[in-house]
């Protein structure tokens, strides 16, 4: 039996998939509860419940999913639009504006998230927060070249970097881009519009994980009296 965090992801996750409709583009997002959206668009495709999907990856994780899915897919040079992307969050705040990155692939997300006509955000009620930066740190991909610059601005800037480590590969996490990680803590995130903008503006920074106006609808899984409730706002 899964544990109720696993069963928030797999209930939220679905709830997303059930929103895909036939003839569509879908970005496909990457984490553990994005994983669980992808697994259940592929039991709708081969259900027959919907037809003719393309996904959009936003990671080679997601990739890998879609293949195993049996979801066909496409690359942003052969579509003009997407319908519908599907994607977690690290925490999200009431305006909907959202710190992205624990798996290091904000920087496709954030392109594919934010090329969605509608982009569903699918969390547990323990990514919830009043302030971004509450609990999470926020992950700025540089080019390696850049790190120890780009770690100096960030400083500066108030936050306190780190050097995002791999847990099973000696050395840091590489992104599917080749490039670094960087996590930072800063003790709050007043304006995330404006961090967004300056942290993204130091040379050598490919993207930050601050999404910022780019959510339509966050589905949220909570676990009450031991099962699995979905609310959205
Ligand atoms: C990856 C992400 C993920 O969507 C985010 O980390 C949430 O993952 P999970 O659903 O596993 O908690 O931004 O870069």
């Amino acid at each position: 039996m899964s544990d109720p965090v696993t069963t928030m992801k797999q209930e939220v996750g679905r709830a997303a998939a059930n929103r895909v409709q036939s003839d569509s583009i879908v970005g496909l997002g990457s984490g553990s509860t994005a994983a669980y959206a992808i697994e259940y668009i592929g039991d709708r495709l081969a259900k027959g419940e919907i037809k003719n999907i393309v996904g959009v990856p936003t990671s080679f994780q997601a990739e890998v999913l879609a293949k195993e899915f049996k979801i066909p897919l496409v690359t942003l040079d052969a579509i003009d639009h997407i319908d519908i992307a599907i994607d977690g969050a690290d925490e999200v705040d009431p305006q909907k504006n959202m710190i992205k990155g624990g798996g290091a692939a904000h920087t496709r997300e954030k392109v594919v998230d934010s090329l969605a006509n509608e982009f569903i955000v699918v969390v547990d009620d323990g990514k919830l927060v009043d302030k971004l930066g509450s609990t999470f740190l926020l992950p700025v991909e540089v080019i390696p070249m850049a790190l120890a610059p780009v770690m100096r601005s960030l400083a500066k800037l108030g936050g306190k970097p780190e050097l995002r480590m791999a847990a099973k590969k000696a050395g840091p996490v590489v992104t599917d881009q080749g490039n670094l990680v960087i996590d930072v803590k800063f003790d709050h995130i007043t304006n995330p519009g404006e961090m967004e903008k300056t942290i993204n503006n130091f040379p050598g920074v490919l993207e930050n994980g601050l999404f910022v106006g780019v959510a339509d609808l966050v589905l949220v899984g909570k676990i009450v009296d031991g099962k699995p409730e979905i609310s959205q706002f």
